[in-house]
């Protein structure tokens, strides 16, 4: 209990710090991950619902398609470990088709969640050892000492690897080696670049849902922080950024306002936004070479017909360097 009311007390001053630090940049900017309240999680699940946010379906769709050759990569007796859980049903595909798995690791930071996804995935596969973690897989973490060096896999579906920057995707890409270790793999969802008339509606829907799961960190802000932003008077917009090959979700101030947070005062004039999240768009080649780098060899490329969205098979490449 004591531990629970001390893991909000930092969580709470973490999100202070970040919005403070964020609001008083010259570019104001805000950190995605703090899109995901019960809310915000709620809002994204619908996202992956909609009809023109593709990369959901897509994955989900190879995921299905090419179970098995994935499970060939993986090897039999393989310990899956998810950065992230909660990937649900491409989970479900990914551990159904592996020879007989030995281990199911998921990592998040959200505990109840956690306990929420091993209790689902030890109904479907009772006789899978399922070990939750509690960590930030964005941050340096070991894996339980127990756990056999072959057969580690590592999993991180749905294009979250494009939340990230390019320095943290190259320290997420080698911390993953690290843990698969010199005989592991890993399979990671990549969504790809393509045409702007179908990136630009993924992230700003005629229903206005993105709308609304962007806007709602305005609303967190104000429930969590003591803060009074007008979120009325912020529009949502998705735009492309080409040097950072990047969708990016702003909030637009539509006209000059003040919004106090925890005391503190910011500024907006008419048109200002605060940048909340960029969307990393890969083309192979460049994911492929970010994963060299981190110690991987790309053995696979699963993609659908249109080339949207990309799932990478990669080894690990036996090098003292990276382990
Ligand atoms: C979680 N992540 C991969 C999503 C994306 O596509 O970047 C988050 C999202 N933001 C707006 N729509 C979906």
């Amino acid at each position: 209990m004591l531990d629970t009311v001390h893991y909000k007390t930092r969580q709470r001053e973490a999100f202070r710090d970040d919005v403070v630090a964020g609001l008083s940049a010259a570019g104001k900017t805000l950190p995605s991950r703090w899109l995901y309240d019960d809310r915000g999680c709620e809002l994204f699940e619908r996202i992956t619902a909609l009809e023109e946010y593709y990369p959901t379906r897509t994955e989900t769709a190879i995921l299905r398609q090419h179970a098995a050759e994935m499970a060939e990569l993986c090897g039999p007796g393989a310990s899956l470990l998810e950065y992230g859980a909660g990937a649900g049903v491409k989970t479900e595909i990914l551990l159904g088709a592996l020879h007989s798995p030995r281990a199911y690791l998921p990592v998040d930071i959200a505990g109840d969640f956690l306990d929420l996804t091993a209790a689902r995935i030890r109904r479907r596969f009772p006789r899978l050892e399922v070990q939750p973690l509690v960590a930030d897989f964005t941050t340096d973490f070991d894996l339980p000492d127990e756990l056999p060096a072959a057969g580690r896999v590592g999993f991180f579906p749905g294009s979250t690897i494009g939340n990230l920057d390019a320095a943290e995707t190259a320290a997420f890409l080698r911390q993953m080696r690290r843990h698969a270790g010199r005989q592991g793999a890993a399979i990671i969802g990549v969504d790809l670049r393509k045409d702007l008339s179908i990136l630009l509606p993924a992230y700003d829907d005629l229903e206005g849902i993105t709308a609304e799961f962007n806007l709602n960190l305005l609303h967190r802000i104000n429930r969590e922080l003591d803060a009074d932003f007008a979120p009325d008077q912020f529009r949502h917009q998705a735009r492309w950024n080409e040097a950072e090959s990047a969708v990016e979700m702003h909030l637009v101030s539509q006209c000059a306002q003040t919004a106090a947070v925890d005391g503190q005062v910011f500024h907006f004039a008419p048109g200002e936004t605060i940048h909340t999240e960029s969307s990393r768009k890969y083309d192979p080649a460049g994911f492929g070479a970010a994963a060299q780098r981190a110690g991987w060899r790309v053995e696979h490329i699963w993609t659908d017909p249109a080339r949207r969205f990309a799932v990478f098979g990669l080894k690990a490449v036996p090098n003292r360097r990276f382990e």
